[in-house]
């Protein structure tokens, strides 16, 4: 098979992991037999600064044409983050009606929890998270700038079609695990939206007597990924409390460099992207220290939705090796005094 992949590196760390795990992308398309090629787009922070715009008006027309998306973070001191999100990711992910974002978050062998005994195995859940619609839709404005009765409106959208299949995938998840979806929402305050969202998880749950159904507050479920992650399977939610959640689970189970996700657009009609859960990082950005592995997941990811499951697999199983190896080069994020470099040679290495 081959493959053409639109590489988005962007801005801070993106392009440091992104460009630094491309020989290991090489080595699997070689062992596993397929053809993967990567396209790298220089989009993001600083073409804005330098040509007023993150991609070209002809971006989204582009990327259509490819079979997948990697990308790196998106982010820049100098830019405001709205403006980085709203001209690049966001268009990214609702242009190619890349509905359901898939964020696992799993303690892995050898990674410490910030938690208190907790182990390998232990904490292993995955995010549903809605992508297109929700708290993050673009609707509302400001009104009266500069007086005193300045205003501002940010309205939610929920769809019946967004809710269902978010909803309908963590179900369809939860049959291929351990059979338990928990449902993230704010019902008693937000009595419109997510009353709505409650009504269609029971419906969609009626057609799924085996799954098992929890359903939290987003306050309590904070509070719960701390206390007991470890009776989480999948856990589904809107955007805005998707995001926020995966965050929490990136964390406790050991760092944000560890957390891959997936934005997957269902119909197939349009490229899905594969992206570290991570922003850019601006604090550790030069220094060659930035954890591979969120990325190198990613691309796991990827392979997998691309029917590529043994190069998916291997991908899994050297980072497996590589974390539960106590030899094994690490970046500081896990404690380690390893760079980049260091962990892809390593990896490369185990596979
Ligand atoms: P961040 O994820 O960039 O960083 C949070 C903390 O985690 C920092 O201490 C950072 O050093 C660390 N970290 C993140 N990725 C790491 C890695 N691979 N290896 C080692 N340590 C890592 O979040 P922050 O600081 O809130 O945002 C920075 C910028 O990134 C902002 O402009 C923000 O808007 C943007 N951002 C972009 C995202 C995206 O592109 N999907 C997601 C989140 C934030
Ligand atoms: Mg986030």
């Amino acid at each position: 098979m081959a493959y053409e992949v639109a590489s988005i590196p962007g801005d801070g760390i993106g392009p440091e992991v992104v460009d630094a795990t491309q020989p290991i992308f090489d080595d699997v398309s070689e062992q596993f037999g397929f053809d993967l090629s990567f396209h790298r787009y220089d989009w993001g922070s600083e073409r804005h600064l330098e040509q007023g715009a993150m991609m070209p008006a002809t971006g989204l027309a582009e990327l259509e044409e490819y079979d997948a998306i990697l990308l790196g973070a998106i982010g820049h001191p100098e830019v405001p983050d709205h403006v980085t999100l709203n001209n690049l990711l966001l268009p990214i992910r609702k242009g190619f009606d890349q509905a359901i974002c898939k964020r696992p978050a799993i303690l892995f062998d050898g990674v410490e929890s910030p938690l208190g005994g907790y182990t390998s195995g232990d904490i292993d859940f995955v995010v549903y998270r809605e992508n297109t619609e929700g708290e993050y839709a673009d609707m509302g404005g400001q009104e009266h700038p500069g007086h005193g009765h300045e205003v501002a409106v940010q309205s939610s959208v929920f769809t019946r079609t967004g809710t269902e299949r978010i909803v309908r995938a963590a179900f369809e998840a939860a049959t291929e695990r351990e059979g338990k979806v928990t449902s993230v929402t704010k019902s008693n305050a937000q009595a419109h939206s997510m009353v709505f969202w409650d009504q269609i998880v029971e419906e969609v749950a009626a057609e799924y007597p085996t799954v098992t159904v929890e359903r939290l507050l987003v306050d309590a479920a904070s509070m719960d990924f701390i206390r007991r992650p470890e009776e989480f399977d999948v856990v589904v939610a809107s955007n805005l409390f998707g995001d926020i959640l995966t965050d929490i689970g990136a964390i406790i189970t050991g760092s944000m460099g560890l957390a891959p996700s997936a934005n997957i657009n269902v119909s197939g009609e349009f490229p899905s992207m594969f992206e570290p859960v991570h922003g850019s990082a601006p604090d550790i950005v030069g220094d060659g220290i930035a954890n591979p592995l969120a990325t190198v997941l990613s691309a796991a990811m990827m392979y997998d939705h691309l029917g590529e499951t043994d190069a998916s697999d291997a991908l899994w199983d050297a980072v497996t090796g590589q974390l539960a190896d106590p030899k094994a080069p690490r970046t500081p994020d896990l404690g380690g005094a390893g760079t980049t470099e260091d962990v892809v040679q390593d990896l490369r290495s185990r596979l």
